[in-house]
């Protein structure tokens, strides 16, 4: 089965081919970094007029590069939401379109799930023993949240953060940092500058009994402090790396604390940690050193497929297409709220390849 993803919930436009004989065929990515790069953060209007520009040239390139033709595709996936409505329009109504040309089926997905089940998409070494059940970590720009992933399709929210994401959180202490946009990978960078810092920052509900994230609080203690060191005459040298590597520290180990309490608790094995903060090498050591400590396995997304892709929706949207999920209605919905556990189960038709 040949599916067509396409991406547009915020920066990136993505298209992907899926095949579920030989895995992601091609795909195409755009980001729009620099063009939001001078407001320091995403401008909605912006983000769908890009889009707009870039979506067919990227399509024309992906059939392109797979050498497959339209008559060769059995669905088209789309971004339904969460995200930026008018950006979700611009992917949403080029899929329906094409849908209606090319009389093959469209379904929406939930651009969650296509990062959640991006680990299916490494290659089989990587992936050797990820199965359902398993606990999810989604860790990006708009979330951060606990879940518990007992059958394709089936989740249930354990927790999620009170306030800022945690992308959000780096992006703004990046900010704080004079770091580019978007603050994460520039922090992770600057972190990497020193290899110890004896600065320690809290670890936000930490001592909170439950499953829930605040990062907003962290953030904070991170701005007082670099205020407190410029108003000291203090900062500079090392400190801003040591800042970066200390809030880095603090971020993480709060979200690794969580998510051990909660693989305690649900006696699950196996954890997978998505979005694009699971790029984030520190992350990856700490949960995995901390997973084989407990007997757990942590599964990560190809590096490629951990911030926003075309690659996980056309995988996302393979699984349901397959198992007879299809838009059926005339209008094209996209939500920019949506909760993962409102989702169907999906019953799997074929195995996963
Ligand atoms: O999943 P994603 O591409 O978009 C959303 O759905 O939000 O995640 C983007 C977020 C940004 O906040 C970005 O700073 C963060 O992921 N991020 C990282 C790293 N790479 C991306 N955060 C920490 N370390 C990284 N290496
Ligand atoms: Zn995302």
């Amino acid at each position: 089965m040949l599916v067509l993803g396409i991406e547009t919930s915020c920066d990136e436009t993505g298209v992907a081919l899926y095949d579920s004989a030989r895995g992601v065929v091609a795909q195409e990515l755009f980001s729009q970094v620099a063009l939001h790069e001078i407001y320091g953060g995403v401008v909605p209007e912006l983000a769908s007029r890009d889009h707009l520009k870039r979506l067919l040239p990227l399509l024309q390139s992906t059939f392109d590069q797979a050498g497959v033709r339209r008559h060769d595709l059995d669905g088209i996936a789309y971004t339904a939401g969460p995200g930026l409505l008018g950006a979700l329009f611009v992917g949403a109504t080029l899929a329906r379109a094409l849908s209606f040309a090319w009389s093959v089926p469209a379904l929406g997905v939930h651009h969650m799930e296509g990062h959640l089940l991006a680990p299916f998409l490494a290659p089989e070494s990587a992936r050797t023993g990820l199965d359902y059940p398993f606990l999810g970590l989604l860790v990006s720009g708009g979330h951060s949240q606990l879940i518990s992933v007992q059958a394709p399709g089936e989740y249930t929210l354990l927790g999620e953060t009170l306030d800022d994401a945690v992308g959000e959180a780096f992006d703004k202490v990046g900010s704080l940092l004079g770091l580019p946009y978007p603050g994460g990978p520039a922090l992770e960078k600057l972190a990497s500058e020193v290899e110890k810092t004896d600065l320690e920052f809290p670890r936000p509900m930490a001592g909170k009994p439950g499953l829930n994230f605040s990062f907003s609080g962290l953030k904070t203690h991170v701005n007082q402090f670099i205020a407190a060191k410029k108003a000291a005459n203090a900062w500079g040298g090392t400190m801003p790396a040591e800042v970066a590597r200390a809030f880095q520290e603090a971020a993480v180990e709060s979200l690794w604390l969580k998510c051990k309490r909660a693989l305690r608790d649900t006696g699950l094995k196996r954890l997978v940690v998505a979005g694009g903060v699971s790029a984030n090498r520190y992350l990856r050591d700490t949960f995995e050193v901390g997973a084989s400590k407990l007997n757990a396995k942590v599964f990560f997304p190809p590096h490629a497929y951990c911030t926003d892709n075309g690659a996980m929706i056309a995988y996302a949207g393979y699984l349901r297409l397959a198992a007879g999920q299809f838009d059926q209605q005339l209008g094209v919905n996209v939500r920019a709220r949506w909760s993962l556990d409102e989702l169907s189960p999906i019953a799997l038709s074929e195995p996963i390849v």
